[in-house]
């Protein structure tokens, strides 16, 4: 039987809140439609955040409202508050991704409340969207430690992951906001966390920040996780995290499984192309690798003799 793990678009959310320059709605529109005949299972579309908070992603309602929906992905919107769940109602997505911290430092820089408080709101939000048909997700953010506190112990952890099962939601992320874990921890937390949160629906959400980022991504697919965030071009990071960079590379991981021969359902030759215009959006050039350097069966000329 073929192996797959499936791959998760967050560019226009993780990529595009931390970019200094606004893309224009419409330039947001035409990328997430591309991504979707790409054949994303998922795609993080937007945020329903404040506007002061994330001035790039002011216009989700409007990015959700000119975006063609095709069967078989899925539209989340990432959702900070109950404020922010009702825009994300009104905005028709599919599937709201609830994000709280497990450091109480980077809650309060991230979501200027202790994780406590964002986890009652995450209460009053599963009220709202019952009989609503949205599915729902939650991240635990600085999973694998805070650029503030350091480590985090993954007893609490685990403990934020039971949180929000016993709420009813059905995903779980487990984030590594600003590229602090190695493989070895990868491989422990995603082995406790699959006793709790069955395979498909874990997700991991690594940055690249210290290079480990697909090292973490093969650790935690051979403890058993199959489902991964990786960004376009490599953008990402988050606003209230010092130091903090990209996602790992949608392009470059879906070039790593495609050679391991694990099935991602994705093109990745329009990936490559759709990388390579990124500059053309932010106005600067990305991480990612596999769009520079070309796939490893685009083989070159041999070079003629002088
Ligand atoms: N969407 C839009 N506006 C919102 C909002 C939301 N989800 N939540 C609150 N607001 C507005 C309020 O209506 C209020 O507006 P006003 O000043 O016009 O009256 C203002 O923001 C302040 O509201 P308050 O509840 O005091 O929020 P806050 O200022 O403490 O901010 C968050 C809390 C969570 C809204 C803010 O910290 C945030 O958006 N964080 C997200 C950060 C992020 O996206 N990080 C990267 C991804 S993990
Ligand atoms: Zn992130």
């Amino acid at each position: 039987m073929t192996e797959t793990m499936q791959i998760q678009e967050v560019a226009t959310r993780d990529g595009f809140q931390i970019e200094p320059v606004h893309v224009e709605t419409a330039d947001k529109i035409a990328l997430i439609d591309a991504l979707s005949a790409a054949g994303f299972p998922r795609i993080e579309v937007s945020s329903f955040v404040s506007p002061k908070a994330v001035p790039a992603l002011r216009d989700a309602a409007a990015v959700f409202a000119g975006i063609a929906r095709r069967p078989g992905t899925v539209y989340v919107a990432l959702v900070p508050n109950p404020k922010g769940a009702e825009r994300a109602l009104a905005a028709g997505v599919d599937e709201v991704n609830l994000v709280a911290s497990v450091s109480e430092t980077h809650n309060c820089a991230n979501m200027g409340m202790s994780p406590a408080a964002s986890l009652a709101g995450f209460g009053r939000i599963m009220e709202t969207l019952r009989g609503s048909g949205i599915s729902t997700n939650a991240t635990v953010a600085t999973a694998f430690g805070c650029p503030f506190e350091g480590e985090q112990p993954a007893d609490a952890v685990m403990a934020q992951v039971e949180r929000y099962r016993a709420l009813g939601i059905r995903g779980v992320t487990l984030a590594d906001t600003t590229g602090m874990a190695n493989p070895r921890q990868v491989e422990r937390l995603v082995a406790r966390a699959l006793r709790v949160v069955p395979a498909e629906d874990l997700t991991l959400h690594f940055h690249n920040t210290r290079g480990l980022g697909l090292a973490n991504v093969l650790a935690a697919y051979q403890a058993g996780a199959r489902r991964f965030d990786a960004a376009l071009g490599g953008l990402g990071g988050c606003p209230f995290a010092p130091g903090a960079t990209g996602n790992i590379c949608t392009e470059d991981l879906a070039s790593m499984a495609h050679e391991m021969g694990i099935a991602t359902g994705l093109d990745l030759d329009a990936l490559i192309r759709l990388s390579r215009d990124l500059p053309r959006l932010v106005g600067h050039d990305g991480p990612g690798q596999v769009a520079k350097a070309g796939r490893p069966r685009d083989l070159h000329p041999v070079p003629r003799a002088a």
